[in-house]
């Protein structure tokens, strides 16, 4: 079967599945924030239209000052890109040929990306404790690493401490480590590791502005680098990649605090209401801090059953056949709203009869 690599367009799933897509259908295969777009966006739309019949700025320089300014770093430090994606290609081509360390389950582009760009490519796999043990990593045989923290797929977040001391290990191993933090802004006790990069410069931080903010479509992300990798990694990267109004959203989307709050505050309630009643049920869930999980029905190794039950009602969970370590025996689902939560826990509710 040809599997969907990636979340969101349901009708591939549909598609691969062989199945008739309903109407109505609740997508929570991508995890994109329920509350959707800051309102401020929408009251600057028109001004955003107003701009589309000029060249955006090939630096973005007025949003790299911004979020400069909000990290308190240089802002050399900063490099805009096309979404997280766009930054993690580049980063396979700055890693060109080296052998790399990739943490499994993960987030697919990481491997593609290197792959494109013929690394050697090591993983360690972490178990269903989904927890990181440092001193299994084969630090001693890569030149890079790609973490992901909160992990996509388990929204498990690895502590300030472990990460510093990763930092430490590969810096004295001469390796890089990217830290994908493109889930940050969803993890409410998030301490930054900003201020460490001054004294590990291999430590390189990547964002994405596209899940907090709601807006996959206009893809925006950024990465936090010491300064030679932000001058390589531009170097790559084609002229005016990040548009304007991406660039304008940008901008607006960083003054968000108080629309942070608000969603931790939303989401953290939905997962305790959601985690109590999908335990209560007999479900196994990943113990996720942030805005997605992953689920399955302990009764079945393989959750395909339970997939194809769900795409049935209209609601599209993500599978997890192409998230190497997992092969199906997980589902992932995205916290939604409070009305699709529920709708979510009744066609469960009703599997388990
Ligand atoms: C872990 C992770 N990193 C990066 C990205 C890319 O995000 P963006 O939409 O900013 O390209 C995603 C998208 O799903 C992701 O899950």
């Amino acid at each position: 079967m040809n599997w969907p690599s990636h979340g969101a367009n349901p009708h591939y799933i549909y598609e691969a599945m062989n199945l008739p897509m309903p109407e109505k259908r609740m997508d929570l295969s991508a995890n994109i924030n329920p509350l959707g777009p800051p309102k401020a966006l929408r009251d600057n739309w028109m001004n955003f239209f107003t701009d589309i019949g000029e060249y955006p700025d090939p630096e973005a320089t007025s949003l790299k000052k911004r979020i400069a300014s909000k990290e308190k770093i240089e802002e050399e430090m900063v490099m805009v890109g096309n979404g997280g994606a766009e930054l993690i290609s580049l980063l396979g081509r700055f890693f060109a040929g080296k052998r790399v360390l990739i943490i499994q389950p993960t987030f697919s582009e990481y491997e593609k990306a290197c792959r494109a760009n013929g690394c050697d490519i090591v993983y360690e796999f972490l178990d269903e404790s989904w927890q990181l043990n440092l001193e299994r990593l084969p630090l001693h045989e890569v030149e890079a690493m790609f973490l992901c923290n909160p992990n996509n797929p388990t929204g498990i977040c690895f502590s300030y401490e472990q990460m510093l001391a990763l930092a430490k290990l590969c810096k004295e191993r001469n390796a890089y480590l990217v830290i994908d933090e493109a889930f940050f802004d969803f993890w409410e006790s998030y301490q930054s590791l900003v201020p460490i990069m001054e004294n590990f410069s291999n430590v390189l931080l990547l964002r994405s502005m596209t899940k907090m903010f709601a807006i996959p479509s206009l893809r925006l992300g950024y990465l936090l680098a010491n300064e030679k990798v932000t001058r390589k990694l531009k170097s790559y990267q084609s002229h005016w990649s990040v548009n304007g109004i991406a660039i304008r959203a940008g901008e607006i989307c960083l003054q968000e605090e108080s629309f942070i709050e608000q969603t931790h505050h939303y989401i953290k309630k939905e997962r305790e209401r959601l985690f109590s009643f999908l335990k209560e049920e007999g479900f196994e869930i990943s113990p996720s801090e942030t805005n997605f999980y992953l689920l399955r029905w302990p009764h079945i190794e393989s959750q395909l059953p339970l997939f194809h039950y769900l795409l049935e009602q209209g609601i599209v969970p993500r599978h997890t056949m192409n998230f190497p370590g997992l092969e199906g025996r997980w589902l992932r689902f995205a916290i939604k709203r409070e009305e699709e939560n529920d709708q979510l826990c009744k066609a469960l509710k009703e599997w388990t009869r």
